[in-house]
């Protein structure tokens, strides 16, 4: 234990972090599991995106572009958000390369030369669709673990990958 210069003593550094310390060890574990498995669809709806973004075009481009940089920039605030939490509480935050590939519904790869920018769109509605509806599950989870802070977290995730949805959505609707 360090000490002040006036000799009184400073709080021992904890060794882990203390978030929802009140539960159990097994409830704080599951509460940190259900971020990891939500971690891997955010970073895999982020490389989506990025895809979607470099490699769309036609004669939406102008709209798609920017429109898809913006899906990225949401699901990595997504991913920083989950991994933090699962720090948070104890956990490891599952984000390597392994882990997604792992957990990838294998959507991603469309091939440079024969996708066009419909099927951008709907790869990337599939991937917003896919943590929009875990969002949801990981609100109903959180709140049966006693956990309104990850509910929180998971209802703001589910709140804008239903916005990015709508947007994206919006450019198959057209053509319809
Ligand atoms: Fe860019």
């Amino acid at each position: 234990m360090s000490q002040f210069p006036d000799g009184s003593a400073t709080l021992a550094a904890p060794t882990t972090t203390t978030t929802g310390r009140a539960t159990s060890d097994a409830t704080r574990g599951a509460r940190a599991e259900m971020c990891n498995e939500l971690l891997v669809d955010a970073i895999e709806l982020m490389l989506q995106a990025k895809y979607a973004h470099w490699n769309v075009a036609g004669p939406h481009f102008a709209a798609l572009h920017p429109l898809f940089d913006k899906v990225f920039a949401g699901a990595l605030e997504h991913v920083d958000g989950l991994a933090e939490r699962v720090v948070q509480l104890g956990g490891c935050a599952r984000g390597t390369l392994q882990a997604v590939a792992r957990a990838s519904k294998a959507i991603g790869d469309l091939g440079c030369d024969a996708a066009s920018w419909r099927e951008h769109v709907r790869a990337l509605s599939i991937a917003l669709s896919s943590l929009s509806a875990r969002a949801v599950l990981g609100v109903e989870r959180a709140e049966e673990l006693g956990d309104p802070v990850t509910a929180d977290l998971m209802t703001q995730i589910a709140r804008s990958t239903d916005e990015h949805r709508w947007l994206v959505e919006a450019h198959l609707r057209e053509e319809a």
